[in-house]
């Protein structure tokens, strides 16, 4: 067994079996073999216990400029790359489109599985395809992006066919060599200077400064349930008990309301058992206050989405993943 606090950010002290951390795609096939679980660098995970043996892709590295236009360029990175540190090597590439994604933890793989999106942009648009090695069919795959299904904080590999079975090793994005910031969002928009709007590099830090105010740096795993999206007429049922509910109107017709205030305004902001705590600044973030068990955890994750429909009659959906016990 060896200590896994180190190896997800919540820093919950739980031991798994085993660690894998194959350096190449040579070593993943051997490696998945012998893992149960797999991980990028741990910011979405909540260990329910001690874990079984986990494969990491934190250690597959590198990319290269695949082709490139007068518009575009198409560029593979490996899936163990730092999110955070790809969006600022792209940026000082002159290859645009991902600066409103600055500073979300995690790893480039992990951007996929999740459908990443914060500030008006999304992961999605920029996918070109996958590749990865199959367990089950114990081979490479190179999939399109039509066929990982990219959807709000979703993909086709959340999939019980898909997880932990299909270890993703390289991602091709296509980015725009023109910057035309996004600016939708309305913290971003109140908080980018006019003057300034032209420069990726002030986007990027915008968007990192509206993260640090909202988001603890450690002892999280950012969002932890995902926002609801409601028929017409769950959101009309909703409104009769909460008439000010902030909601989004969604391309199909569907809406997406805010779980931070059906959290806030169920009067759970702050809410603490043992060492697991409602972020009192973003209530839909739960942190590791103070040497947190799986156990508390679990408690508070239970006691929200059951305080949340006994009020409001929504069931929130995490969106982080659990992992159960050996
Ligand atoms: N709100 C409250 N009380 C609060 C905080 C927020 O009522 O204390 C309400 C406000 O009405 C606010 C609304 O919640 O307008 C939405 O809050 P926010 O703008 O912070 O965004 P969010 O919907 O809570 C989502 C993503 C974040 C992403 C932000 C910004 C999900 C699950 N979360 O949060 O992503 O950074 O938008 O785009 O979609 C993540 O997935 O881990 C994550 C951090």
């Amino acid at each position: 067994m060896i200590p896994f606090r180190e190896y997800h950010t919540l820093g919950i002290s739980v031991s798994a079996q085993r660690l894998l951390l194959p350096h190449s795609e040579d070593e993943v096939p051997d490696a998945a073999a012998q893992s149960s679980y797999v991980i990028g660098e741990g910011s979405n995970i909540l260990p329910l216990g001690d874990l079984p043996s986990i494969l990491s892709t934190r250690n597959l590295r590198g990319y290269r400029v695949l082709r490139a236009s007068e518009n575009s360029v198409e560029v593979e990175v490996a899936a163990g790359e730092n999110w955070d540190r790809w969006v600022r090597l792209c940026i000082a590439q002159g290859w645009h489109g991902l600066e409103n994604l600055a500073a979300i933890p995690g790893t480039v793989g992990a951007a996929v599985v999740q459908n990443i999106g914060a500030y008006g942009a999304e992961l999605a648009p920029f996918l070109v395809s996958v590749r990865g090695w199959n367990k089950a069919l114990e081979a490479w795959q190179e999939l399109p992006a039509e066929a990982c299904e990219l959807n709000y904080r979703y993909s086709i590999f959340q999939q019980p066919e898909w997880r932990d079975k299909f270890i993703i090793t390289r991602v091709t994005l296509r980015l725009n060599r023109r910057f035309s910031p996004v600016l939708s969002y309305p913290d971003v928009m109140q908080r980018v200077n006019p003057t300034r709007q032209h420069d990726p590099w002030h986007l990027y830090e915008t968007v990192r400064m509206i993260r640090a105010e909202k988001l603890p740096a450690y002892g999280s795993a950012g969002s932890f349930f995902k926002n609801p999206i409601l028929s017409l007429e769950e959101l009309k049922a909703l409104q009769s008990r909460a008439p000010e509910v902030p909601f989004y109107a969604q391309s199909d017709g569907r809406f997406k309301v805010a779980a931070a205030w059906l959290i806030d305004k169920a009067g759970l902001k702050g809410y603490r058992i043992g060492g697991a705590q409602v972020y009192p600044r973003q209530p839909l973030v739960l942190v590791n206050a103070d040497g947190a068990t799986p156990e508390e955890f679990y408690a508070l994750v239970q006691h929200i989405q059951k305080s949340v429909y006994e009020r409001w009659g929504v069931q929130l959906e995490p969106e982080v993943r659990l992992l159960p016990p050996t």
